[in-house]
């Protein structure tokens, strides 16, 4: 038995509630049976002795004590009464009459006898123990006349009384004991039933490792606790598996995406040893070299940036940025490029925007839309930003009338390494990641990223980010 288990906790605790009820119940009922008990024997005492005080008063000297006790105990049937006896003494305590089974040695001393007759009230008394309790009224009595007073006792063994009090005692006892042991077994078995599905699905769900992460916990009821419990480990499972799989391919989209270059790198180089070559050669392969290690340097960087991201470990430098500085700076930096593709780039409603922000990464993702927007549109396309602010939020658009993007992808394109057109976008420079440091960028300003797009009839990506990040309300 595990003595921390739930099972034992609970029913433990259904024991030890059961127990107090039902003790707090037998108590009341014997008590209550206990008063009334001594209630009826005091009447009956009570009883004798009166009709005993009007028959002395009438009758005395003739009438018989023996007669009066015997009478009353034979008409007595709720109390289990075995003798009843009287007695009859003056004022100095002197015994004037008593039945024959009064007991002489437990009736009253002379002190108490002149108490009862001095207050003049009825009391009752118990005396000795065991089998030789008695219960004993005093029952003071005033002649008619100037005849005095004298004191009526009446006494009755009160052991059958007790007798039948231990009996009923030990017979709660007994039955609160059986009562709680048939209890706790019920709830032992009924809630060990309860928990043994949770018992189960521990052990599946210790079976479940980044191994079989596919496999599902089995659920037995659906509609109860344990149904819904199994079902949020469920999703909590296909989650993690959503997770381990994205990073199953980004580690694997990592990889390769390095070794291209590595191997360009390797193959330019092998080349360029496999004989001796002109300084003019060796230049042009260590140029092509160095274009490499850029690129790889590149999506190093970007790698790197992602994964602080993931860890939380890139905190965001906040000041008052002028975004449409930040707009005016990136279409300059990329003009020259547009200007050679024949392109027009142009920030058309550029409103000024000054918000709280990272100035570097607004200015990073500025770019990369930007350059997104030359790189798949064709010669003589045309790009235009826009920003915009209203109460709240910033809103930046980067619209191109470039090749734009069917449906189905427009959802994935955020994602790490997603290309549509893979070959296409190595062949421009592209690694896949631009799209997911650009949301992740407006995430962290707490902003969101829509995307419009037609294939063939170009895209428009808008960005909406809060003028104030929400829990940063320093100056702007
Ligand atoms: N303006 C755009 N027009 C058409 N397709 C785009 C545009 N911007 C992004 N894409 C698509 O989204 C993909 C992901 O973009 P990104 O993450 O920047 O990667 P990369 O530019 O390195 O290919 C691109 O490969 C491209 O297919
Ligand atoms: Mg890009």
């Amino acid at each position: 038995m595990r003595f921390r288990s739930a099972r034992f906790h609970l029913t433990t605790v259904f024991v030890l509630t059961l127990g107090l009820i039902l003790s707090c119940g037998a108590g009341t009922f014997y008590l209550w049976t206990w008063h009334n008990e001594r209630s009826q024997l005091d009447l009956l005492l009570k009883i004798t002795a009166s009709d005993t005080a009007t028959a002395f008063r009438e009758n005395e000297p003739d009438f018989d004590i023996q007669e009066i006790a015997g009478q009353h105990l034979q008409q007595q049937t709720t109390t289990p009464v075995r003798a009843l006896d009287l007695a009859i003494r003056d004022v100095n305590g002197r015994i004037l009459r008593h039945s024959h089974g009064f007991n002489l040695f437990i009736s009253n001393s002379d002190p108490s006898v002149r108490r009862a007759l001095s207050r003049f009230q009825p009391s009752y008394e118990t005396l000795g123990h065991g089998e030789e309790a008695v219960r004993l009224l005093n029952y003071p009595v005033r002649l008619d006349g100037n005849r005095g007073v004298v004191l009526i006792e009446a006494a009755a063994p009160s052991d059958p009384v007790e007798d039948s009090l231990l009996r009923l005692g030990e017979t709660l006892a007994a039955g609160v004991i059986v009562a709680l042991m048939a209890a706790g077994t019920g709830a032992w078995i009924v809630v060990g039933r309860t928990l043994r599905p949770i018992d189960q699905l521990a052990m599946d769900a210790q079976r479940i490792s980044s191994h079989n992460l596919h496999e599902r916990l089995a659920a037995t009821e659906t509609d109860s606790e344990i149904g819904r419990l199994v079902s949020t480990l469920n999703d909590m499972v296909s989650r993690l598996e959503v997770s381990f799989e994205s990073q199953r391919r980004f580690t694997a989209d990592a990889s390769h995406e390095l070794r291209t270059p590595l191997t360009i790198l390797r193959g330019q180089i092998e080349v360029a040893l496999a004989r001796a070559r002109s300084v003019e050669e060796y230049q042009a392969v260590i140029r092509s070299a160095s274009e490499e290690i850029d690129r790889m340097d590149c999506i190093v960087n970007d790698l790197l940036m992602l994964a602080r991201a993931d860890a939380g470990q890139v905190a965001l430098e906040l000041e008052p940025v002028a975004l449409d500085q930040v707009c005016q700076t990136v279409v300059d930096h990329f003009a020259q490029l547009a200007a050679h593709k024949h392109q027009s780039l142009e920030a058309v409603k550029l409103e000024r925007v000054v918000m709280i922000g990272d100035a570097s990464r607004l200015h990073r993702m500025v770019s990369n839309l930007v350059d997104n927007a030359i790189k798949y549109t064709a010669d003589g396309g045309a790009i235009c930003l826009e920003l915009q602010q209203d109460k709240a939020n910033a809103q930046l658009k980067v619209k191109d009338t470039g090749c734009g993007m069917p449906e189905p992808q427009i959802n994935r394109i955020f994602e790490r390494f997603y290309r549509i057109d893979k070959g296409r976008s190595r062949d421009l420079g592209g690694s896949g990641l631009g799209l997911a440091i650009v949301h992740w960028i407006a995430e962290a300003h707490h902003g969101a990223i829509q995307v419009e797009s037609k294939p063939g009839h170009g895209s428009a990506f808008t960005v909406t980010l809060p003028l104030v990040p929400p829990g940063d309300i320093s100056e702007l």
